[in-house]
């Protein structure tokens, strides 16, 4: 029987993955909703079968067992955050991230010294925001999971991974707020996602959009953030989070490579899509529409601009850098005549592919020991 795949139109509500208006006409309308209700339409699945038949995931649940920290007790929360100071530092790192003069001839291009830093902040608050929403996300992911898993060792796990992910909620609510002096609504595309992996009543699914692809994002943006600022509560905060995130996205490879080892090719094609969909949207949400508008730029006038900026191109490809070889792991590249490799291909970050898989790297998170430096795999 052949593989049926669904355009991009179907996947991802637009065919040409860079069509601007598309990607912007995406907005969160309601900015003082307060409470988002989804339909989680699965199963709760009770095992009568308690027997070690996992030994990789029950290891990872005694290793998560003892990874456990209080947020409270265990960051500096008394540290003084200049927040000009740690912006400006940071940008100078990162030439803010952007490369100013790759936007001549649009009003930011009139932007000074203070405007950049401006920007700098509301854009550090944003991210982090994201961080926090996406956090949420996770935790009602996991919370799903404990119920959704049909396996005892990884209802065990997950149920591990439902309190870290409530004290990453904790923490990163906590810098934001005291910090930061406040943050942003969810981003759509970002929300669209959650709503998306929240939905899906197949098990797997939430697996391989929150451990995979989500979390996967997540470990390298913490990452890059973490190795650019110098603010210490933040650096410390971000590692601590660290060592907890190499951990899911384990869980995620360990679980998802027995599944899809006994995959149709039907029902891996459906995967491929929604790892290329959750792709579009992290990448989708990365453009920060809402601090442009904020700060008086139409984002149709520079979105464009940014999608080429060499600065941010460098980060966007980051980004990927855990999705492309935990795909690779999974089988997900290359089946289907190579259908999410080719996606990947497009959108010029098939280039981590044999870079370190997260299935064991979680190891070298753990937390007292140098984080590794991200690179591709020994033996390659
Ligand atoms: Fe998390
Ligand atoms: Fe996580």
């Amino acid at each position: 029987m052949s593989v049926t795949h669904s355009s991009n139109e179907a996947i991802i509500g637009r065919d040409d993955i860079n069509n601007i208006e598309a990607i912007l006409s995406v907005t969160n309308t309601d900015l003082d909703e307060v409470e988002h209700i989804v339909k989680d339409n699965a199963d709760a699945i009770f095992t009568w079968d308690y027997s070690l038949a996992r030994p990789q995931l029950r290891k990872l649940y005694e290793k998560a067992k003892v990874g456990q920290w209080n947020a409270t007790t265990d960051l500096p929360w008394d540290t003084d955050v200049d927040l000009e100071k740690v912006v400006s530092a940071d940008q100078a790192a990162i030439q803010s991230g952007l490369t100013p003069d790759h936007y001549k001839g649009t009003i930011v291009e009139k932007w000074g010294d203070k405007e950049w830093l401006e920007f700098g902040i509301d854009q550090r608050r944003w991210t982090l925001s994201q961080f926090l929403h996406g956090e949420q996300g996770a935790l009602l992911c996991t919370a799903k999971i404990v119920e959704t898993v049909p396996w005892y060792d990884a209802k065990l796990y997950a149920s591990t991974q439902t309190m870290d992910e409530a004290r990453h909620v904790e923490v990163f609510h906590r810098y934001i707020d005291e910090k930061l002096e406040g943050g942003f609504q969810v981003n759509a595309h970002l929300r669209m996602l959650l709503d998306d992996i929240i939905q899906d009543s197949r098990w797997d699914m939430t697996y391989l959009g929150m451990q995979v692809m989500v979390e996967g994002l997540a470990l390298a943006a913490f990452g890059f953030l973490h190795q650019m600022t110098e603010e210490p509560l933040l650096k410390q905060l971000l590692r601590y989070v660290m060592s907890d995130e190499a951990r899911h996205v384990a869980f995620g490879v360990l679980s998802l490579k027995e599944v899809y080892a006994g995959m149709t090719d039907q029902e891996m094609m459906d995967r491929q899509e929604f790892a290329f969909e959750a792709a579009i949207r992290m990448r989708d949400r990365f453009l920060s529409q809402e601090v442009w508008e904020k700060h008086g730029v139409n984002p149709r006038d520079v979105v464009p601009l940014v999608l080429n900026d060499p600065t941010r191109d460098m980060f966007q490809q980051m980004l990927f850098s855990k999705i492309v070889p935990n795909c690779k792991k999974l089988g997900l590249l290359d089946r289907n005549d190579q259908w999410l490799r080719h996606r990947f291909e497009e959108m010029n970050v098939i280039q981590f592919e044999d870079w370190e898989d997260t299935g064991s790297e979680y190891i070298k998170f753990e937390l007292g020991g140098e984080l590794p430096e991200p690179q591709p795999a020994a033996g390659d």
